[in-house]
């Protein structure tokens, strides 16, 4: 399966957010890999923990690969993060994995070259064949490598491919509409997936959207916010979910909803299930919510047409 993760805008939470979900994922029993495809600002590997790749690796990442043909390197965090979470997952999970191909330290944006698309065509497949679950993370807005991924998956080869299209963006109304615009504006990604021979309503329908750093409104919230502050909240809360309704991101296309997790919010890495119960520095809330979106990746009921 490849699932692509993009965003309109940068700083949606769309890494920190992929990157737990891969996490979970793997401790769900998949053999995972991550793609940083964020070729102007490749940091997956800081989010991994994985100091060798923090900021890229030296001329063997996902830029060298397509600019210069070598191989792209594969790191498997349980040898290469310094996380306690992803360096135990052999034993928690004895068959998940969660493997990242980083960028290269320094590459910035690219061009797409006449033999990129196959290229990029062929490492989908080599690595469809080699993990259960391949998590794509592009760069935000109308970028190169979103260009790349369209023109790469509407070759025939790639016809048979489960492919799955997550769009994140924070609980506002300037992020519902920007994301609104990256899926179906005129410079959107259905006119662009038209244009490089997809079927836009096929397309359309692998599409979902993923709220991130929701504030909670719940009991725990209560007990916090001033009454006139809990009530405007609430307010401006249905106000935006029926925008979101409004614009086809309602709750049918719902894969998520990440709470708003102030360890998150500083620290911007992998949760492990000992940060909410050992340390309690991470809410259950927000790795439930992680849980719940990596499942979702593989409930072919959610993924039905609508
Ligand atoms: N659920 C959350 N709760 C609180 N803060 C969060 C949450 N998710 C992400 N953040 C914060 O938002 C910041 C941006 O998130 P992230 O790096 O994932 O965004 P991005 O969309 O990948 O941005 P870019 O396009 O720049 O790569 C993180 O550094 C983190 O501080
Ligand atoms: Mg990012």
């Amino acid at each position: 399966m490849l699932v692509f993760a993009a965003s309109d805008k940068g700083g949606s939470g769309r890494s920190v957010t992929s990157c737990n979900m891969a996490y979970r994922r793997a401790l769900q029993g998949d053999t995972v890999a991550y793609l940083d495809f964020d070729f102007g600002s490749p940091t997956a590997g800081a989010i991994l923990d994985v100091p060798v790749a923090e900021h890229g690796v030296d001329g063997s990442g996902l830029h060298s690969y397509f600019t210069r043909h070598t191989e792209a390197r594969q790191l498997d965090t349980a040898l290469h993060s310094e996380s306690g979470a992803m360096r135990d997952l052999p034993s928690v999970s004895s068959v998940g994995r969660l493997v990242l191909l980083p960028g290269d330290r320094g590459g910035g944006e690219f061009a797409i070259g006449r033999d990129m698309p196959a290229r990029c065509a062929q490492l989908f497949l080599r690595l469809d064949r080699e993990f259960d679950c391949c998590v794509v993370d592009l760069s935000a807005g109308r970028s190169y490598a979103l260009d790349l991924v369209l023109e790469a998956t509407a070759r025939p080869e790639l016809a048979k491919l489960t492919t799955r299209w997550l769009v994140f963006h924070r609980w506002t109304k300037q992020h519902i509409v920007s994301a609104h615009g990256l899926v179906f504006g005129e410079k959107g990604i259905l006119h662009a997936a038209e244009r490089y021979g997809h079927d836009p309503r096929t397309l359309n329908e692998s599409v979902r959207y993923v709220r991130t750093a929701v504030v909670d409104l719940g009991v725990d919230q209560e007990s916090v916010t001033r009454a006139p502050q809990g009530a405007w909240l609430r307010a401006y809360d249905s106000k935006l979910r029926e925008q979101a309704d409004r614009l086809r991101m309602g709750r049918a296309r719902l894969a998520g909803q990440i709470p708003y997790d102030p360890m998150l919010q500083w620290s911007g890495q992998v949760i492990d299930d000992s940060d909410v119960r050992g340390l309690r520095i991470a809410n259950e809330a927000t790795v439930q919510s992680f849980e719940e979106l990596a499942a979702r990746l593989s409930d072919e009921r959610f993924w039905e047409g609508l």
